[in-house]
């Protein structure tokens, strides 16, 4: 497989940049009677920049992708629209990246469309390709310096996936499995860690444990 550029993202990172957005927009004068954070990725930097803004309205829009981990592709569509009244108040819509940009832009777009008064965006990350550019973000991400983040809230499910790409044929120890992730994802991660990720895959059966070693199932 071709190898993919991962990053693994730690949560001192994460207080940093909600930091960080919360006293750009703080210092701008905006008030946001509402904050909608998007699901599932904007969920916990939208509560804690809540927390540091006094924002005590928060919402949620979720939008979904044809896409899985760690492809750069993925139509995104909108899941669960607003269900509140939000004519004449000033959001704030927040989601931990922009990539592609479909997500955040079909947010904002169905926002206004809702009758809002003002509308703001704000990601932890911005890549620069993205088809819209948020309104506050804490790190630009060049295009060509592309990379799947792996944000805490979504360790498990990123390294399953993870796993089940680089999993390719033959049996596989749990050594050899830290080596193949290293080489072709850049990350380093714990065999304990590998183990408790493989014994979960495992359960649901995408994976078979044999001994010590693991194989990936047969379609
Ligand atoms: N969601 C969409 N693009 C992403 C990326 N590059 N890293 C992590 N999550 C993402």
């Amino acid at each position: 497989m071709d190898p993919i550029n991962c990053r693994i993202v730690k949560w001192n990172e994460i207080e940093d940049w909600t930091r960080t957005i919360a006293s750009r927009i703080d210092e701008s004068g905006y008030e946001a009677d509402v904050c909608i954070g998007m699901t599932r990725g904007g969920w916990v930097p939208s509560r804690l920049i809540c927390d540091r803004l006094g924002i005590k309205d928060l919402h949620a829009i979720k939008t979904e992708h044809w896409g899985i981990t760690a492809t750069k592709d993925g139509e995104a569509k909108l899941a669960h629209p607003l269900t509140i009244d939000i004519e004449h108040k000033n959001v704030l819509i927040i989601d931990d990246i922009t990539d592609t940009g479909q997500s955040l832009k079909l947010a904002v777009d169905h926002t206004k469309a809702k009758g809002a008064n003002n509308v703001i965006s704000a990601t932890l990350l911005h890549i620069t390709h993205s088809k819209i550019t948020p309104d506050y973000y804490a790190v630009e991400v060049p295009a060509n310096d592309w990379a799947w983040f792996i944000f805490p809230w979504n360790f498990n499910e990123d390294i399953q996936s993870l796993i089940r790409k680089t999993l390719d044929d033959g049996e596989r120890e749990y050594g050899e499995i830290v080596e193949l992730l290293k080489k072709h994802c850049r990350i380093d991660i714990d065999a304990d860690v590998i183990k408790g990720t493989l014994l979960e895959l495992a359960k649901r059966e995408e994976i078979e444990r044999s001994g010590e070693k693991w194989t990936k199932k047969k379609d």
